[in-house]
This record gives C-alpha cells, sequence and structure tokens, in this order.
C-alpha cells in the first residue's frame, strides 16, 4: 500500500499518546492539537507526526499538502441504522402537523412502516438502497459506524439487515460494527412474548451461527421493551458473544439507564429523560452515556441534559443515529454543531466526544479515535478554515475535502 505523507497541516487534531481511553468530566474539555505539523502513514497505519521543522526527509508514494486546513482523526459514528429501504417523509409531514412519534408508531408507522417495506426487498436489493449511505457518511468524516438491524423483525429479515451491513464493511473503507436489534419493536400479527420468544430462540442463534452481529441491542421503552425484557434478551445476546448496548431514556425515564448499568453493557444511547438516579447511577459504572442530539433535534424533545452528565464527571459519547424515521442524517459535523449549541458542548468537548469516546463504546478505542502511532490510517482534511471552532460554528457548511480511510485517499 502507498505511503502517505501530509505535510504543512494547519493543525493536527486529537494527537495522542497510545494507550489513551476515554475522556471524561473536565478533560472533555482538553483537545491536543499541534500546530505547522506533519503526519505520516505507512501500509495504512499511522506511523508518524511531528513538527514541520522536525519532519525527516521522506520521498512517500503520496503527499498532500494542507496547508490552512486542519487534519483529524475520522469520526466514529457509535449509533447509526443506516440500512434500511425508504425514507418516511410522509411521516415527518405528520408531525410537522402535530402527531407525536408515538402517535405514528401507534397507528402501524414508524419501526413497523419501515420493516413492512424492507421485507419485500432481496439482500441485494436493500445493499443498493444501503451502500449510498455509505458513501455519504465517508464524505462528511465519518470512518467507522455502528450499524444496527430492528428493520426486519423476522429471522429472515433480521439476518438480511445483517448481512447487508457486513457486507458493507467489506466493500468499502468504513470500518463497520454490527448490532443485532431484533427488539426494535414488536410486529403487529404476533403478541409480545411469542416475539420475544423468537428473538431468544431462533433470532439470536441464527444471527450468531453466521456472526453477524458483535452486538445486542433492545429500544427499553414505554410501549415497546421493559427493563426487565430488555435484561432478559440481553442476557441471552450475552450467551452467544454479543454485549449490550441499549437504547435508553428516549421518550420515558424507561429503567433503560438502570438495565444497561445492570447488565454491563458498553452504551446507554439516547438519554433526553433523565434524573439524578441515573447519572449517579452511570457514575459508578463503565457504561459510556451516548447522546444523539439529531434525534433530539428532529424529534423535538429535550436535548439530554450533557452538561449536568460532563459536569458530574461523566464521559460523554455523540453519534448521528442516522435512520429514517428520528433522524435521517448521518452528518457528524452537523451533530457536532447540534452538540455546541443544543447542548452547550464546547467545540473541543464535542469532538472528544465523537472520536475518542465514540471509539471506546465500540471497543476500537486501540485502532481509531486519535491521531496515534499504531492506529488505522483515517483521517480527514477540512478545507481551509480558521479554527477547529469554525466547523461546529458553521452548521451545514461542506468543509471535509479530503479523507485518508485504511491508508487510502478518499476521492469525492
Ligand atoms: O434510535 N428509538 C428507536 N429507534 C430509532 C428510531 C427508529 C425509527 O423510528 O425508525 C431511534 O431513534
Ligand atoms: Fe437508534
Amino acid at each position: 500500500m502507498p505511503d502517505i505523507l501530509i505535510k504543512n497541516c494547519k493543525g493536527l487534531v486529537q494527537v495522542r499518546e497510545a494507550g489513551i481511553q476515554h475522556v471524561a468530566g473536565k478533560a472533555m474539555a482538553e483537545l491536543p492539537v499541534l500546530e505547522d505539523a506533519f503526519l505520516y502513514m505507512q501500509d495504512g497505519v499511522i506511523t508518524a507526526y511531528g513538527s514541520m521543522k522536525n519532519m525527516p526527509a521522506y520521498s512517500p508514494a503520496t503527499t498532500i499538502d494542507a496547508t490552512g486546513r486542519f487534519v483529524f482523526p475520522s469520526f466514529v459514528d457509535s449509533h447509526t441504522h443506516l440500512v434500511f429501504a425508504a425514507s418516511r417523509e410522509e411521516e415527518f409531514v405528520m408531525k410537522i402537523k402535530g402527531a407525536t412519534y408515538a402517535d405514528i408508531a401507534a397507528s402501524g408507522g414508524g419501526i413497523l412502516n419501515s420493516a413492512k417495506k424492507l421485507q419485500k426487498l432481496s439482500e441485494d436489493e436493500l445493499y443498493e438502497r444501503s451502500i449510498g449511505r455509505a458513501y455519504e457518511i465517508m464524505q462528511t468524516g465519518t470512518g467507522a459506524v455502528e450499524i444496527k438491524s430492528g428493520y426486519g423483525l423476522t429471522v429472515k429479515d433480521e439476518v438480511k439487515m445483517l448481512r447487508v451491513a457486513r457486507r458493507i464493511g467489506k466493500t468499502t473503507p468504513l470500518t463497520v460494527k454490527t448490532t443485532f436489534l431484533g427488539a426494535h419493536a414488536v410486529p403487529k400479527d404476533v403478541s409480545k412474548e411469542f416475539y420475544i420468544d423468537s428473538i431468544l430462540n431462533e433470532m439470536i442463534p441464527a444471527v450468531a451461527e453466521e456472526k453477524l452481529a458483535d452486538y445486542i441491542d433492545v429500544f427499553c421503552e414505554q410501549g415497546f421493551f421493559t427493563p426487565d425484557e430488555t435484561e432478559r434478551i440481553v442476557e441471552e445476546g450475552k450467551r452467544f458473544g454479543m454485549k449490550p448496548r441499549i437504547h435508553a431514556n428516549q421518550l420515558h425515564r424507561s429503567g433503560g439507564v438502570q438495565v444497561g448499568v445492570k447488565t454491563n453493557a458498553l452504551s446507554v444511547d439516547h438519554l433526553e429523560n433523565m434524573g439524578d438516579e441515573e447519572i449517579t447511577l452511570l457514575k459508578q459504572s463503565k457504561v459510556m452515556p451516548t447522546a444523539l442530539p439529531g434525534a433530539a433535534f428532529f424529534l423535538g424533545l429535550p436535548f439530554p441534559p450533557a452538561r449536568q452528565m460532563i459536569d458530574a464527571g461523566l464521559p460523554l459519547a455523540i453519534a448521528s443515529d442516522y435512520n429514517p424515521g428520528s433522524a435521517p442524517s448521518g452528518n457528524m459535523p452537523q451533530i457536532l454543531s447540534l452538540a455546541c449549541i443544543k447542548m452547550r458542548l464546547t467545540p473541543e468537548e464535542a469532538i472528544n466526544a465523537a472520536t475518542l469516546n465514540t471509539a471506546v463504546a465500540l471497543e476500537l478505542q486501540h485502532t481509531h479515535g486519535s491521531i496515534t502511532p499504531g492506529k488505522v490510517a483515517n483521517v480527514f482534511i477540512t478545507q481551509p478554515i480558521p479554527s477547529i471552532a469554525f466547523i461546529p460554528y458553521a452548521f451545514g457548511s461542506r468543509l471535509i475535502d479530503t479523507a485518508v480511510l485504511q491508508g487510502r485517499v478518499v476521492k469525492f
């Protein structure tokens, strides 16, 4: 693989020593940036970086001059549902006219609507409908992504979704982690008990048999799955080698955080509805609290109390939740803007939340999330911009120029 030198970087962002884990509390505000720097990558791996004045005499196959530009580690988006059949803008219009997320779900819309459409597609068709979204998120700086199932809701269709997610990991330079989310909603024509039995006795073994999922998730929410049901499902997933991550506290204080902590989940995600009890519990755990500000924005929900969580000393991750119902965008710079504007994170905190902390949430901290020798050569180069804060500030602007993913320059 040809070696790549990026020289004259205005700033090399998120340079860290090997062994860095997550950042929490006050440390979230610290973002190491090396000014006037070079970055050297060989065989798909970051091998060296430093100040321009100390740059060795390289003769690389590819040299990129980054004068005026910042170089970042690629974003790690630790929560998406980007394999889906079709958009749902008709529900968007219903919401504008006053329907709530719960109203839409109760009338057979929402997740069940997505499932109906996805069940009709072949695996190849679903791949064709989804692959464009993978390329779209690369263009906005994502290098590693988690993709969930949960729009299949039958054994065959959940397996189909996860195969497509795995295929995206093979056919693109994205690093993909997959999550089995059979417990996303109960199909209309069966009882919940029957469906949970099918998850436990059919879906989990089928998914495990083909090694299709790294993780297991449950939508722990009133009208979906209770904390007890969540616990049963994720404990069974754990027996098959899938660690839990939980959709928690999106619409209510659902007990999702409690079950996440109890079952040693890697992350609890959403967290729009939190109390002091949940924050205290998280403080005593290793679970990564993850905010999905795109979903709170799109659904008009209160935002997670991110400031309160960080000030309490917790780490925070932020992810896109890219899905057709509650967050139809996987644009991580936009997520940074929302995190800063709506949750009062500083740009440094937001960048840490979307790189280092999401890497930990996906168990990718040894390979992704920072510019560190030995990590995968996954970086992006910005347009010429005045400062790092300009990225969340200039919301909606296209500020990413080029990406290097797994050691290859990706042209957009
Ligand atoms: O993360 N909350 C549950 N699941 C998704 C939304 C799914 C949908 O509406 O299609 C979410 O917001
Ligand atoms: Fe989600």
